[in-house]
This record gives C-alpha cells, sequence and structure tokens, in this order.
C-alpha cells in the first residue's frame, strides 16, 4: 500500500492547465455575469451538504461545484460594472502574483523562516516610500487591512503618551483618560482600535467637518483645549487623506501644526487617497506628511494590488517594534539579531508571503503604468460628474477629488429648492432619503450594476467608486443609464 501523500506530479500538472483555463475564460467572461446575486440569504448555504467529508473528492467535482454553487453565488467585485465602494480592482498581473505565492506558502515571520520573503517586503515598503515621496526616516511594515493598520499606530502612540501600557496595562493606573481626535467623516477603525486597546470608543472624539467633509481646524483645536482644561490626555489625531464616503483631504499641514505644538501623535489614513501622492498632479496630497508619525496606505485599494496589502508607515519603526518585540523561546533559533523580523511589528506571529504579489503587478505597471490607471479613473470620475450637473433631477452631493462621486437624486425641477442635502423641508428631504436607497437597491438587486450609499450630512445620497481596470467609459454611460431609468421608475 502506498502512502497517502500528495496529488501525483502529472495528474497536478493536468489539473494546472484546467484551472489556467478556467481563471483565464473567468477573466474573458466575466461581462457575461451577473453583478450580483438574486439569491436570499441562506440560499447558498442550502445547497451545500451540511456534513462535512468523509471522503476525499476529485478536484474536477470540486471545480464543477465552484462553477454551479460559489460563481453565481457571488458579488462580482472584478466586473466591469461593479462600482461600489472604490471600485475594486483585479488584474491579469496581480492574479499571476497570487498563483505564485500559492506553492511557495511561506510564513515570513522572522528573516531566517524566509529571507527572500522578509527582504522582498522591505524593498517593495521601499519601493513605495520612494513613489509617495515619504522621507526615508518613514519605515512600514505590511498588514492584511488599514483597521490593522491604523490600530497597531494607535498602540505606539498610547505608549508613547503612557509609557509602560504595553508591561503594565492601563487599568490601576493614576493616568489621566485618553483621546483621539478625528473627523465626523473619517473610517469607524478608529473606533475598532480603540476598542481593541482599551482607551474605549467614547473617547474617539469626532472633530465637524466643513462644507467640503474636510476636518474644521478651529474646531479641533477648541476640543483639544477643552479635553486638556478636563483632565483628558489628548494623545493622537487621525487626519484623512481621501474619506470613505467622498474621497475628501483633510488640511493636514495645519492639522499636524496642533499636533506639534500638542505634542500628539499624528496618524494620517491614506488607506484609498494616499496613493495619489504618485502621480505629480496629485502631490498636494502629501503636504505635511513629513510632519506625521505613522501613515497607512491601502495598495489593494489604490495600486492594483489583490486584496489583501495594506501597508503601515511609522517615523522611526523602532517606535512600532518597541510596542511588539516579544520572541517566543520555539523561534529563539530562529531570530537574528540585527535582521529584520517582522513578527516584532504587530500582534501577528504568522505571515504570508504578501510582498511577492506586489512585486509582481508593481514591476509590470511601472510607476508610469498605475499613474496612467489611476488618471482614467478620476477623468471618468469628472466625466460622470458633469453628467449629473447636466440633468437637474440629480446632483453632486460632494466635490469630486479622485475616483468617486456622491450624487443625490433630488427630483423634477420644482422640488430642487428644498430637497438637496440641506434641505430646509424635513419631510421632503426624508422622502428623497428612501427614494436614493432604493435606487440603489433597486440597481444592485438587478444584477446589472453595483452601487454604494452613504450618507453626507444625515442624507443619503448615491456613490460610484472608479478604480477597476475593466471598467471602460461605455460601462459608466450604461450604469448612468441605469441610474437614470431606475429613478424615472421609481
Ligand atoms: C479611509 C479608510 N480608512 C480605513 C479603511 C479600512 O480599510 P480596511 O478594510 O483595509 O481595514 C477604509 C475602508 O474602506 C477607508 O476607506
Amino acid at each position: 500500500m502506498t502512502a497517502p501523500g500528495d496529488t501525483p506530479p502529472e495528474e497536478f500538472r493536468k489539473q494546472l492547465h484546467e484551472l489556467a483555463d478556467w481563471i483565464a475564460d473567468f477573466r474573458e467572461n466575466i461581462e457575461t455575469l451577473r453583478v450580483a446575486p438574486d439569491d436570499k440569504p441562506g440560499a447558498i448555504r442550502a445547497q451545500l451538504p451540511k456534513q462535512p467529508p468523509e471522503e476525499g473528492e476529485s478536484f474536477e467535482k470540486i471545480l464543477a461545484d465552484v462553477d454551479r454553487l460559489i460563481v453565481p453565488g457571488m458579488v462580482h467585485w472584478s466586473h466591469p460594472m461593479f462600482l461600489g465602494y472604490f471600485g475594486w480592482t483585479s488584474t491579469a498581473p496581480g492574479i499571476l502574483g497570487e498563483i505564485i505565492s500559492a506553492p511557495l506558502n511561506v510564513n515570513a515571520m522572522t528573516w531566517r523562516t524566509c529571507p527572500a520573503a522578509t527582504e522582498l517586503e522591505t524593498v517593495v515598503i521601499d519601493w513605495l516610500r520612494q513613489w509617495l515621496g515619504l522621507p526615508d526616516e518613514f519605515g512600514g511594515v505590511v498588514y492584511d487591512t488599514a483597521s490593522v493598520g491604523i490600530m497597531h499606530a494607535l498602540a505606539a502612540a498610547r505608549e508613547e503618551a503612557a509609557p509602560s501600557t504595553r508591561k503594565v496595562g492601563l487599568i490601576n493606573r493614576d493616568l489621566p483618560r485618553l483621546r483621539v481626535y478625528t473627523s465626523d467623516e473619517a473610517h469607524s477603525a478608529a473606533e475598532k482600535a480603540a476598542i481593541t486597546l482599551g482607551i474605549g470608543e467614547e473617547n474617539v472624539r469626532r472633530i465637524e467637518t466643513d462644507a467640503d467633509f474636510r476636518t474644521d481646524v478651529n474646531r479641533l483645536r477648541e476640543t483639544i483645549a477643552r479635553d486638556v482644561r478636563h483632565n483628558f490626555k489628548p494623545f493622537a489625531v487621525i487626519a484623512t487623506v481621501g474619506t470613505t464616503s467622498s474621497a475628501s483631504v483633510d488640511p493636514v499641514p495645519e492639522i499636524a501644526k496642533i499636533c506639534r505644538e500638542e505634542r500628539i501623535w499624528l496618524h494620517i489614513d491614506g488607506a484609498y487617497g494616499g496613493a495619489f501622492a504618485m502621480s505629480p498632479e496629485y502631490k498636494w496630497v502629501s503636504n505635511g506628511w513629513e510632519m506625521a508619525d505613522s501613515i497607512v496606505i491601502n495598495p489593494h485599494k489604490t495600486l492594483f494590488v489583490p486584496l489583501d496589502f495594506s501597508v503601515l508607515y511609522v517615523r522611526d519603526l523602532e517606535r512600532l517594534r518597541r510596542v511588539f518585540t516579544l520572541v517566543p523561546e520555539v523561534l529563539r533559533g530562529d531570530t537574528i539579531e540585527g535582521e529584520m523580523n517582522y513578527m516584532d511589528y504587530g500582534i501577528q506571529l504568522g505571515r504570508r508571503f504578501r510582498a511577492l504579489k506586489a512585486w509582481v503587478i508593481w514591476r509590470s505597471l511601472g510607476r508610469e503604468g498605475m499613474v496612467a490607471r489611476l488618471r482614467e479613473q478620476v477623468r471618468l470620475a469628472n466625466l460622470f460628474a458633469d453628467w449629473i450637473r447636466n440633468d437637474n433631477r440629480f446632483e453632486l452631493a460632494a466635490p469630486v477629488s479622485m475616483g468617486v462621486v456622491c450624487f443625490r437624486f433630488v427630483g423634477p425641477v420644482t422640488g430642487i429648492a428644498d430637497a438637496g442635502p440641506g434641505s430646509s423641508n424635513p419631510a421632503t428631504a426624508d422622502r428623497l432619503d428612501r427614494l436614493n436607497s432604493a435606487i440603489v437597491e433597486r440597481i444592485n438587486a438587478s444584477g446589472r450594476a453595483y452601487l454604494t450609499q452613504t450618507k453626507l450630512r444625515g442624507r443619503t445620497v448615491m456613490r460610484i467608486g472608479l478604480g477597476n481596470v475593466l471598467t471602460k467609459e461605455e460601462h459608466l454611460r450604461k450604469a448612468w443609464q441605469i441610474i437614470q431609468e431606475t429613478a424615472s421608475k421609481l
């Protein structure tokens, strides 16, 4: 009897060829699929066996079930008519990068457990730093998501504001309550981090924004001063470059000045918008970054790297290491002093070889290729904004700064004055909220396109994100037609 090992090489080769065709077919025919399924919750689960498999099954059978059950039950984020969130993208080189990582399957926790993974991570982090124009005193680490990056940044900030928290915690110490500040348009990852770090979500102070959804700096200054008078300890400010709803950009230089004066950690959430700094006409988004303590960038949102890949930069990375370094006995032999051990820079021990897919896609496109694609997204966003301006049943709900457009159906011409986000008639505005939400729901349920809805100034607006390399002008035109038709019907 032969030992139960792996699939025989010849059979594996055959399966790989079959899979290669499957991937190429999927990519080529993606436009023929519904963007989102029309299943009710539980419909997919109902078709899957409840019992775990007792005996092994063939790959052919499993792949057939992917086609039959999984693909139709998905929202296809790579579909050219997917305009949700930030217009997610897959690319052929990105897929190839993911495929190469699969057989390597290493654990990049220390330099020694995989020198190439560790050194390549350092290299791609530094490439991105150069592209962004960040000073070389910033070092970085790759995590899965920006939420995790923000949590680590605030952990480092907390340690500087309340030394020895790493060792003895926050409880039963004679410390003022820590407070963190961010705008009312910033991402909820701030509260998630405060929950995790024992800061408490109530100690995330949301600062009002101005007419363009940017942090009101005077309010920020006043709130910090009031908190100091009431014996709180302001310890961090999060400024956003590219907010989640409207991609607005906070006045970072002014915020940085306050942080310097008050000796507060400045974190920049550039998860979406930070990467635009690569493009010369967007250099302005990085104004003030040299005064930041940490910055998060999500190349899986804006720089074509497949999910997940988020980079946290910290000015003097040692400030982060100090909080998290810890060598378990079992790894002592695999830890070389002086070499980069990425396990020292966060709570995660095991780490996948994420740098490989970034290296493949960034080499394939180059800076020029990426900037050209970002420019096309911005061109499409502005084109869409022009269509909105030319149809008086709709209005723009926020300035268009990057690849995001927020807009609102405001009804027939006679209703406009009374119906916009600043409407003085709450009943009309409430009705329009429901209508805007219903338009998005109806379109998403149709499977023909996919949009997002959000709230700005408390009012529901529709939102599209351009980012998918497969989304062309003709797709956007079709989406605009679907939006107009759906609005007319409702
Ligand atoms: C501005 C901003 N920050 C942070 C996040 C959280 O990103 P992640 O999903 O990588 O945690 C998002 C997600 O959309 C975001 O838009």
